[in-house]
């Protein structure tokens, strides 16, 4: 949104750097280095009003205790948490005591605005306004090392493994 501090989120110095130089946020923090709540404090002074969860888990319960007043969460995806237990979240009351709105979706939902949501992607990426870097592993036989690459973060934009 036009006027609004905009603050990702990324894995290691490399993407930070991406996300700020290339990608033009104001602000990301590398939840890799270890100062999760400072980092998330400082880079958002006045808190948060719209949050775009994708990842869950310790991330997402760090950012419910910076959430502001009336703010709202468009729920996408808990990455952190499919894989393993239950994430116990200590700062769900924030929803409550803030009057939050949250809403999860699933885009198979919406197949209808498929065409157009395609039509817009394509006029922002040959326009050069929606940027994306991919990260492509050559042949079948890679893939499996190009998915554990993925699941430790080893890819820069969306992995994709090349059939030759
Ligand atoms: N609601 C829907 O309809 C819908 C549809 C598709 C996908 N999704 C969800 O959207 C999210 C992103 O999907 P995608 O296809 O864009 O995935 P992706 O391209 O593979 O990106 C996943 C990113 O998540 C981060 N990540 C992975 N594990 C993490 C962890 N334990 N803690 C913190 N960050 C972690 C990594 O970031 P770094 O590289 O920076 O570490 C990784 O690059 C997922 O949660 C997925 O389930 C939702």
């Amino acid at each position: 949104m036009k006027g609004c501090r905009a603050v990702g989120i990324a894995g290691g110095a490399e993407k930070c750097r991406y996300v700020v130089d290339e990608l033009g946020f104001d602000a990301c923090i590398d939840y890799k280095a270890g100062n999760l709540w400072k980092d998330i404090k400082e880079a958002t002074p006045k808190g948060i009003d719209c949050l775009f969860e994708n990842v869950g888990g310790e991330i997402f319960d760090t950012l419910l205790a910076r959430m502001n007043a009336f703010s709202r969460i468009a729920l996408c995806g808990l990455i952190a948490q499919y894989n393993t237990e239950p994430y116990p979240m200590k700062n769900i009351g924030s929803v409550l005591v803030n009057r939050i709105r949250m809403q999860g979706f699933i885009v198979s939902e919406h197949m209808e605005r498929w065409p157009q949501a395609l039509k817009e992607l394509g006029q922002g990426v040959a326009t050069g306004k929606i940027k994306y870097r991919e990260t492509v592993a050559e042949g079948l036989e890679n893939a499996p090392k190009a998915f554990i690459g993925l699941l430790k973060g080893a890819n820069l934009g969306k992995q994709l493994v090349k059939l030759i």
